[in-house]
């Protein structure tokens, strides 16, 4: 099926979807990926700087065929989009990695892999058949580092997406409230159990037959288990705060292939990042999990693409809800968008066939978006 199909209640959007998940899942981990920093301005204004954006109805133009492919960094695109890394993500259905790769791949789009993700890049390549691009977050732990872009290199990994946003978390006040962070103890335990219970059918899926709930790649430095008790607790103490641009430049020369910068939002920064060896890079304020107050993405972008004047290309995410969100992301010179909460709705939703029919509605989507304003290329 293709995750419409014999739902009791069909899904026709994203939100949707949103809505289809939040039943499914346990609250701590719905509020974990659809929650933002401290009082979720900048999360808000991604969406609603993207939404105001008008654009021009054209008519009595030839629009019976519309073509959505691309081509990104020498790869073939069926559409302008990528499954963005997202932090446990694979804990909204079993094995949840290899079930978005497997969705992605059948579609024709990238996925980058999380560091932070359950599934282990070797079980998402056997998985699904083929290397995902490969995120990489900068541990203190140099050697780690130095591996798992060893094992990228090895699994085969197209591209390599290094995420500069996040030398410590922000602050994320639905996880304290949830027991995702900052609760090690029985109460805190308690209180996820009971969320776990509430959702019976994520609990067998996922917590019955989906384990190990684990971080995959990174089982080496936590552990065969997952930190649930102090998941961004854990982050805070491990993620590499020291780093700057000379690290870029560090694993500009452990990676011979391409490297994609995501996290920028200054037009100086996005300089920096050429300057220091970056094929591509995302303009992202990291779905509004980071610094509350920053800029949205929609209105960083035009000044870095002013900046970089298309030396590169330029990706974006943050706030896309539909098809019509990617085409003004493009309008806007997005060469791409990442989607990060939509791919990971339709999973918790509807396991592979969910985010299949997820990446279909976009599609559809983003076909009428370009019909109704007269244009059949995104170029
Ligand atoms: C980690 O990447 C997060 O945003 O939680």
């Amino acid at each position: 099926g293709d995750g419409g199909e014999g739902q009791a209640v069909k899904l026709a959007s994203i939100a949707d979807y949103r809505a289809a998940s939040r039943r499914r899942v346990p609250r701590f981990l719905f509020d974990y990926t659809d929650g933002g920093s401290y009082a979720e301005q900048t999360l808000a204004a991604n969406v609603a700087d993207l939404a105001a954006i008008q654009l021009d109805q054209r008519v009595l133009v030839d629009v019976s065929r519309i073509e959505t492919r691309v081509k990104l960094l020498g790869q073939a695109l069926s559409m302008p989009v990528v499954l963005a890394p997202v932090g446990l993500g694979g804990l909204h259905a079993r094995r949840g990695e290899v079930q978005a790769w497997r969705a992605a791949r059948a579609v024709g789009i990238p996925m980058a892999l999380s560091t932070v993700s359950v599934c282990s890049l070797q079980e998402v390549t056997q998985g699904a058949g083929a290397a995902p691009w490969f995120q990489l977050y900068l541990t203190k732990d140099k050697a780690a580092n130095e591996a798992m872009i060893a094992t990228a290199r090895e699994q085969g990994c197209p591209t390599l997406v290094l995420t500069v946003d996040l030398p410590t978390p922000g602050a994320r006040y639905r996880d304290v409230r949830s027991s995702l962070t900052g609760a090690p103890g029985l109460a805190g335990w308690l209180h996820r159990a009971a969320q776990v219970a509430a959702r019976p059918g994520w609990a067998v899926d996922v917590g019955l037959m989906g384990g190990p709930i684990a971080m995959g790649n990174l089982t080496g430095l936590v552990g065969a288990k997952a930190p649930l008790s102090d998941y961004l607790g854990w982050i805070a103490r491990n993620f590499d705060a020291s780093a700057d641009w000379d690290r870029l430049a560090w694993v500009r020369s452990q990676w011979p292939g391409p490297l994609i910068v995501k996290g920028i939002l200054h037009p100086d920064d996005a300089a920096l990042a050429v300057q220091h060896g970056a094929d591509a890079i995302v303009v992202s304020n990291h779905g509004g999990r980071q610094l509350d107050g920053a800029i949205s993405a929609a209105r960083a972008l035009p000044a870095i693409m002013d900046r970089l004047g298309g030396c590169i290309p330029v990706m974006a995410d943050g706030g896309v809800r539909s098809g019509l969100d990617v085409l003004r992301y493009v309008s806007l010179g997005a060469a791409a968008v990442m989607i990060g909460r939509p791919w990971v709705w339709g999973l918790g939703a509807g396991g592979q066939a969910g985010v299949a029919h997820v990446l279909q509605l976009l599609r559809a989507e983003l076909e009428t978006a370009m019909a109704l304003t007269g244009r059949t290329r995104l170029a």
